[in-house]
């Protein structure tokens, strides 16, 4: 099966690429500058010349606070370019799964948002995610939206890595205690994902929609800090040896983030067998590889 991987060169997109072949997939990688999503013409193209009969799409505007004052191209890549996929999909009569995010939701309620919850984005790119998932809902019937939260893989910027350099050039790291979350490793998003791919590789139709997938266990920030810190201190010098926790206030930024950032994977389990993995020890892996290729 051919699956034609948008922003192949993103943290997803780089993992999904290495684990397409073990799984017997031919992956069809295209990013910028040469397949730009939110052109209809280069996607009718790279879809046609990969015979793709599959597309994921990873490509994604992800700098949070940066969305807030350019929130065109933010809307440009995150709905323009997931509509733009979607109408191709439909012309090509190929399925599309497509990545999102838990800032659709404004991580108000304290108990883990189902796919049934209404969004209420408070970010510019919550709500470019969340208009681009629209999109896709209106524009495609075979379409998932797999909805993830706190990502960070080998390669790109992410969390694990900032604090991996932060703890080894500073004396005192502080992080937000208030905000809960769900870390997830980019090798287990691949994984799902391939999963799902391998579903419609064998069953065609298969239950469309939108699902979420994360992390098993839920952590502030400060505890997500620590836990890197704590795994990779036997192995590597480092100058923090403790976190220090802070407020959201404390730490201002110009996009607001959900305080409460949990999402129930139940529907995903039901209906694919696809079980979150266990996000400390996806974290742990992921350091040792982390600190192997350094
Ligand atoms: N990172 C997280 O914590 C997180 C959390 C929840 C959900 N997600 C979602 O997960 C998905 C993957 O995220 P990620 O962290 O892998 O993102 P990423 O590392 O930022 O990768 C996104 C890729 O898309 C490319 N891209 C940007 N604009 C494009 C366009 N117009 N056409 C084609 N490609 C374009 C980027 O290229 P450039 O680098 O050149 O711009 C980059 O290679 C996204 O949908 C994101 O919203 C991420």
């Amino acid at each position: 099966m051919n699956i034609l991987i948008t922003g192949a060169k993103g943290q997803l997109g780089t993992e999904l690429l290495r684990q397409s072949p073990d799984r017997c997939f031919s992956a069809f990688p295209v990013d910028l500058p040469e397949v730009d999503i939110t052109s209809s013409d280069l996607v009718r193209a790279a879809i046609h010349d990969a015979g793709a009969s599959l597309v994921i799409n990873c490509a994604a505007y992800t700098q949070v606070d940066m969305a807030e004052s350019q929130d065109m191209i933010a809307y440009r890549v995150n709905s323009l370019g997931p509509a733009i996929l979607a109408h191709v999909c439909s012309e090509a009569k190929i399925p599309l799964i497509h990545i999102s995010t838990d800032f659709v939701f404004d991580g108000r309620q304290r108990t883990p948002y189902l796919e049934t919850d209404s969004v209420s984005p408070i970010s510019v790119y919550g709500k470019s995610k969340a208009a681009g998932d629209a999109a896709v809902e209106k524009i495609l019937n075979r379409h998932i939206i797999l909805r993830t939260a706190w990502l960070y893989a080998l390669h790109g910027h992410n969390f694990v890595r900032t604090i991996l350099r932060l703890g080894a050039e500073r004396d005192t790291v502080k992080v937000v205690s208030d905000q809960l979350g769900c870390p997830t490793c980019a090798v287990d998003l691949a994984e799902t994902l391939l999963a799902l791919a391998e579903a419609v590789r064998t069953q065609g139709e298969i239950a469309w929609g939108t699902y979420h997938y994360c992390g098993k266990g839920v952590i502030s920030w400060y505890e997500f800090a620590q836990a890197i810190l704590d795994i990779a201190k036997p192995y590597i010098s480092l100058k923090t040896s403790q976190v220090d926790p802070i407020t959201t206030d404390q730490y201002p930024t110009p996009a607001k983030r959900p305080a409460y950032s949990v999402l129930n994977c139940e529907k995903i389990q039901n209906e694919f067998g696809i079980y979150p993995k266990p996000w400390r020890e996806s974290l742990e892996k992921m350091i040792y590889l982390m600190l192997a290729a350094s």
